[in-house]
């Protein structure tokens, strides 16, 4: 499994939320490692929960900003983050129940997850945030 890169490509030009983005796909990263070095089966579950309740806080963050600078499309894009935090909890269910092993098809679901929200809502949040602020 290859890292996820951090690249320009990634950036939607607000510093506070590239920061939290940044450190969500170190999260993946730590993970994808762990499983790759075989750590235990509770290292692995706690990377994967910090990686959840780190997007849950991050979320809520975002939130804030379409709040506090009137985003016309906060409804949808809450709306988008609900369903992502819902698919995560999914994820981490089958993961326990499955004995706690993540397969490689959690991964590209992971990482699909993760990238295709920045590029597509987050980028029109990111740029009508870097108007407005
Ligand atoms: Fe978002």
């Amino acid at each position: 499994m290859k890292d996820l890169v951090w690249s320009n490509t990634l950036s939607v030009e607000v510093d506070e939320i590239d920061e939290d983005h940044r450190r969500l796909v170190d999260l993946f990263n730590i993970l994808t490692h762990s499983v790759a070095e075989g750590d235990s089966p509770d290292y692995q579950e706690a990377v994967l929960d910090e990686l959840i309740s780190c997007t849950v806080w991050h979320f809520k963050h975002e939130e804030r900003l379409m709040l506090r600078h009137a985003y016309e499309e906060l409804a949808a894009h809450k709306a988008e983050h609900q369903d992502l935090i819902n698919s995560a909890l999914e994820l981490q269910q089958k993961f326990l129940q499955a004995g706690k092993r993540i397969e490689n098809e959690d991964f590209e679901f992971l990482e699909h997850w993760l990238t295709e929200h920045i590029l597509v809502a987050d980028m029109k949040l990111g740029a009508y945030l870097a108007e407005v602020m």
